[in-house]
């Protein structure tokens, strides 16, 4: 990881001041990397513990892609913290902020297409696509306000798990092209996606520091499952004040509070845990095919970790 990091920086520079400012404040504000540990360590399983110069930009690129979608997504959910810190577009505004998100995607896309690595960049263009499409599918539920369970499934598949599937099976495709693992390591990568979306959705319903704003998703007219579930299982005039106040009152501070209290208090959270657990065993049943392994093992604990993660 401590060499992945220097390469990750490296993969950022411009000729720009301002963009290396940005840049540089952006790295010194890293992540949990999980993006690039699925890939190092879907190609350590495969490879008997190798990897190799594409495994590192494989993990380079979606690495750059993973910023430039917070970078992006912070414009398009209004939200002024991340990672601890404000977040680009609260320093800097949005227009910055677009344009530093789409300066960073075309890094990504740029390391492959310089090093030839097509097979990669298929992979992660798919995930581009599909992380806008998700974005977009979501903005118009929560215009409609009529989200069902297998909408909000197909929305975290096309915004999150679709990137960490990516993750997988270019780990995967770096260390063994053409093999039938790169399509188990997506479909691993998908179903730990699918744990780790409902994860941060229920992050939204508590209290703890995060180091990204709670309670903002019903601001934002986000309806997750927590929400989703409680919805279709109340009396028809608590789902009519919970619309309500999604629709009309849902800047009004005191309202949502009490709507995050309803979702509690009516087993919301608790479904959700049950849910994300399900994909978390069903991730952890793909893997229990392949020899035991020190990769193995670590992959097990980083999926474990997924759903006891503390932010
Ligand atoms: C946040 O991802 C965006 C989502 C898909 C929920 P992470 O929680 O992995 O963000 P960092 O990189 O660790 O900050
Ligand atoms: C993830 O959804 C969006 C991306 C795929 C970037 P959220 O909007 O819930 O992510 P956070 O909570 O801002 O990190
Ligand atoms: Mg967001
Ligand atoms: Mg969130």
């Amino acid at each position: 990881m401590e060499l992945f990091e220097k390469k990750f920086y490296e993969s950022m520079s411009s000729k720009v001041a301002l963009l290396n400012r940005i840049t540089y404040y952006i790295v010194n504000r890293k992540g949990k990397q999980m993006r690039p540990m699925f890939v190092f360590l879907a190609a350590k399983l495969l490879n008997n513990g190798e990897v190799n110069e594409r495994t590192y930009r494989g993990a380079s690129v979606i690495e750059l892609i993973h910023t430039a979608t917070l970078v992006h997504d912070d414009v398009v959910d209004d939200s002024n913290k991340r990672r601890g810190f404000f977040s680009v577009n609260a320093l800097w505004k949005n227009k910055i902020a677009v344009l530093v998100g789409d300066y960073l995607l075309s890094k990504g896309l740029l390391l492959s297409i310089d090093n030839e690595d097509f097979d990669l960049l298929k992979i992660i263009s798919v995930a581009v696509r599909e992380m806008s499409e998700g974005e977009l599918l979501q903005i118009e539920k929560a215009r409609r306000l009529d989200i069902t369970e297998d909408v909000y499934y197909d929305i975290i598949r096309q915004k999150t798990a679709t990137l960490i599937a990516a993750c997988c099976s270019l780990g995967a495709c770096s260390v063994k092209p053409g093999s039938t693992d790169v399509e188990t390591f997506r479909k691993f990568g998908e179903l730990i996606g699918m744990a780790f979306q409902i994860k941060d959705d229920l992050f939204d319903y508590g209290e703890e520091q995060i180091g990204k704003p709670t309670g903002i998703d019903i601001k934002e007219q986000k309806m997750t499952l927590p929400l989703i579930h409680v919805l279709n299982n109340c009396t028809k005039s608590e789902k009519k004040w919970l619309i309500n106040s999604i629709k009309n009152h849902n800047k009004d501070k005191k309202r949502v509070k009490e709507v995050i209290g309803f979702v509690k208090e009516n087993g919301g959270l608790e479904y959700a845990v049950k849910k994300m657990l399900a994909y978390k065993q069903e991730a952890l049943n793909l893997l229990a095919a392949y020899p035991d392994s020190d990769y193995k093992n670590s992959l097990e604990l980083m999926v474990n970790y997924v759903v006891d993660r503390k932010k």
